[in-house]
């Protein structure tokens, strides 16, 4: 499956969203996550997000692995989002921004 990592936090753009054939993307306040249940790794969201945030799962950075569990924790709680919207206040700041897991708002 692919994986949303940290560059997410805070931005949020939500052009992944749009081009995704089985919907699963879910959203929370400040991040969204994949659901690795429902994802066929096809590869098209990888290239929409302006964060590059998204990973196959083999591909995702050391320091970010964390992301893995916590993309199919957060799938099961957030629902599904399949339409973009307007990325979050402020989202060009927080591109800049390393280390936003602490940010992460469940
Ligand atoms: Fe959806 Fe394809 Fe991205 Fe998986 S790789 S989340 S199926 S767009
Ligand atoms: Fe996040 Fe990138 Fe999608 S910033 S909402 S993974 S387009």
């Amino acid at each position: 499956a692919y994986v949303v990592t940290e560059a997410c936090i805070k931005c949020k753009y939500t052009d992944c969203v749009e081009v995704c054939p089985v919907d699963c993307f879910h959203e929370g306040p400040n991040f969204l996550v994949i659901d690795p249940d429902e994802c066929i790794d096809c590869t098209l969201c990888v290239a929409e997000c302006p964060a590059e945030a998204i990973f196959a799962e083999e591909d995702v950075p050391d320091a970010q692995q964390a992301f893995i569990a916590l993309n199919a924790e957060l799938a099961r709680a957030w629902p599904v989002i399949v339409h973009r919207k307007d990325p979050l206040p402020d989202h060009e700041d927080w591109l800049k921004v390393k280390d936003k897991l602490q940010y992460l708002d469940k």
